[in-house]
């Protein structure tokens, strides 16, 4: 078993750098908290849908300062300097009974690539950064460049599909889900666009375009002259198992996994970050575990991160904040998706339109559910008093 994991850990290295020393992994980040929250998008209020967010201990729905953030308590990364937050989309798994349950990823890793070696810049304080497209599954959109979705176990490319009975007839026993985020901002070091994503764009394979535009490469080193900032390339990616023994068989023939905006396809996969990184740490980072001193799966390995390197902390670190109050599916299975997300399936429409319900309003957590053997994730179920079984 313990040789399995590391050998898929191993091939998901290898996948994206080639061992060359372009890059330095927060391994084994896990969820501070799992809900309807979105300060970028939906500040102050209930979000959308549900999200998987990591790090920072008083996440919250509205956006805390840059020094709000250096005041939280504690963070799940294990360089515990990093106070910063990062979410995407809670995967769902379908029951044949129509139902749905959470999923909690076995391990997720954020990459950050320092692939520039003389234009390798820390992120400014407060920095907000946008992955992806929540309601369109436009594939010319260029902001949806960064959704890298594959099957561990099988010989598989990066693409934006979730895997299906069609494409995956036997299974996906090792799914990886993965996002990678724009990396090139303005000279003016703009914090966030109207859109989100505009002050932010994609590295450039190179700067001759023809009439046809940029050509983009999402992890490269190279950025246009409209944004010439580069910074590090940051890179999440969560994986999950289906394991008949905790309930959750791959169903051969279906659709087994749906993202908490009702997506059964994949391209809307998204992802947030609001940076809140001590400032020395980043820059001292940037120096000294930049191409080719990138500390690939040893984090404690770069002299900037190894002060603060402490796995112990990260796993006791415990969530500060309220949560929406309403059951997400994580104890058991639910009837819908949280928030107004009908099923929205591979032959649905490009655009979404976003639809309201009723807003359960925000409460203290009153259950903390395991996931996996390190981690308690707070909850809020509604008349908790009824569940005796949980006490
Ligand atoms: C649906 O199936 C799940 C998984 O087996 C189970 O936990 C849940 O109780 C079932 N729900 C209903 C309404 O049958
Ligand atoms: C790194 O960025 C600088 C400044 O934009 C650029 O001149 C250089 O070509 C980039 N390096 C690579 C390898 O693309
Ligand atoms: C399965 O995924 C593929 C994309 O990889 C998609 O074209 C197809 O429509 C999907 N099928 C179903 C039933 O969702
Ligand atoms: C569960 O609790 C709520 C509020 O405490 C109560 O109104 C409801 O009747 C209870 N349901 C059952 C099935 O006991």
């Amino acid at each position: 078993m313990l040789a399995t994991l590391v050998a898929a850990l191993g091939l998901a290295g290898s996948a994206s750098a080639q061992a060359f020393p372009d890059h330095t992994i927060i391994t084994n980040i896990s969820p501070i908290m799992m809900g309807r929250i979105d300060p970028i998008i939906d500040p102050g209020k209930v979000g959308a849908h549900v999200h998987t967010v990591l790090g920072a201990s008083n996440f919250r729905s509205e956006l805390n300062t840059p020094q709000e953030m250096l005041n939280a308590q504690c963070t799940t990364a294990a360089v515990t300097a990093d106070k910063s937050n990062y979410w995407t989309p809670t995967l769902y798994y379908m029951h044949d009974n129509g139902t749905y349950e959470a999923m909690s990823p076995f391990n997720t890793r954020i990459y950050y690539f320092t692939t520039n070696e003389t234009n390798m810049n820390p992120f400014p304080p407060g920095l907000r950064i946008v992955a992806g497209t929540a309601m369109s599954r436009d594939l010319s959109d260029v902001r949806m460049r960064g959704v890298e979705l594959h099957c561990g176990d099988k010989p598989d490319l990066f693409h934006p599909w979730l895997p299906n009975g069609t494409t995956h007839p036997n299974g996906c026993n090792d799914l990886h889900v993965g996002i990678r985020f724009p990396s090139c901002g303005l000279a003016n070091g703009a914090l966030d666009s109207e859109n989100h994503f505009d002050h932010m764009t994609w590295p450039v394979e190179s700067l001759d375009y023809g009439p046809e535009g940029p050509k983009y490469n999402p992890n490269g080193p190279l950025c246009p002259p409209s944004h010439p900032i580069k910074y590090p390339t940051i890179f999440l990616q969560a994986f999950y198992k289906f394991e008949e023994k905790h309930g959750r068989p791959w169903r051969a023939g279906k659709n087994n996994v749906v993202f908490s905006n009702g997506d059964m396809l994949g391209p809307s996969f998204h992802g947030d970050f609001v940076n809140g990184w001590d400032p020395t740490v980043l820059t001292n980072f940037v120096k000294q575990c930049n191409t080719p001193n990138g500390a690939q799966d040893k984090p404690q390995n770069c002299p900037a991160w190894a002060p603060s390197f402490n796995q112990e902390a990260s796993r006791q670190c415990a969530y500060q904040g309220m949560l929406p109050a309403e059951d997400i599916g994580l104890y058991r299975a639910i009837n819908e998706l949280p928030g107004c997300n009908p099923l929205w399936p591979a032959d649905g429409p490009v655009q979404r339109e976003r639809c309201s319900k009723p807003d359960p309003g925000f409460a203290g957590p009153n259950r903390f559910i395991g996931i996996g053997n390190e981690r308690r994730i707070p909850v809020y179920l509604p008349n908790a008093g009824n569940y005796t079984e949980m006490l």
